[in-house]
């Protein structure tokens, strides 16, 4: 049995095309893994941590290998849980909106609590090593506009979902991305919408 992380950065519930897409992954995951177990994760309802000045003490406590100050533990200790509560999943499932040409806040704050060193990634040899390996993830990702060709280099949204991804370990990950959700108007994203829906069905079957 694997457990399955769905992780919702979407504020927008039943009305989000990521979430639609994720959904459809997942309903489509489930037919063709029915003992599998999917946790919902919706960064708008779990209330993170905040990365202020006592968790940023204890992240620098550890990349000088010092102790942490007693002040600052209890904001560790919540970033630590979070961690634990993201790596004790097998595979990850992401809804990923464009908000100002990168991601919403929140899925940033999750990203900024996450990764820590000798916890996600390390420093050996002068190199970065990711430690969260040996699991796939799928990401939907949805924007108003379209970012092909000249308009791609101001897509900061996939690009850096991707890399931050990469950056703790990941090495198998496939995503669809719905565009435009807006400028097209409805029917455009509606055609849209249902055409990534039927691509995700089909990947989650292998996933
Ligand atoms: C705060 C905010 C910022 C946005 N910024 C952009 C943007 O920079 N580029 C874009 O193409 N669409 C932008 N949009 C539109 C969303 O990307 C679009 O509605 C997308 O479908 C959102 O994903 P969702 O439907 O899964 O919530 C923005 C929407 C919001 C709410």
């Amino acid at each position: 049995m694997n457990k399955v992380l769905y992780i919702q950065a979407s504020a927008r519930g039943e009305r989000s095309a990521s979430i639609n897409v994720a959904d459809a992954f997942l309903a489509s995951y489930k037919e063709s893994h029915p003992a599998d177990e999917i946790t919902r994760y919706n960064l708008w309802e779990a209330n993170l941590p905040e990365f202020d000045r006592a968790a940023s003490n204890g992240k620098y406590a550890v990349m000088s290998g010092a102790d942490i100050p007693d002040a600052d533990k209890e904001a560790w200790r919540r970033v630590l849980a979070t961690i634990e509560h993201f790596k004790s999943f097998d595979k990850y499932v992401f809804s990923v909106p464009m908000w100002n040409f990168g991601i919403p806040y929140k899925l940033k704050q999750y990203l900024d609590v996450i990764i820590q060193p000798g916890q996600t990634f390390n420093f050996e040899d002068g190199q970065y090593i990711g430690l969260v390996t040996g699991k796939p993830a799928f990401v939907a990702f949805a924007r108003g506009g379209e970012y092909q060709g000249d308009a791609s280099g101001m897509d900061f949204q996939k690009p850096y979902f991707e890399l931050a991804l990469g950056f703790i370990g990941f090495t198998n990950v496939q995503s669809l991305t719905i565009e435009p959700t807006l400028m097209g108007g409805p029917d455009v994203a509606k055609a849209k919408t249902n055409d990534v829906i039927e691509n995700a069905k089909i990947l989650a079957a292998n996933f």
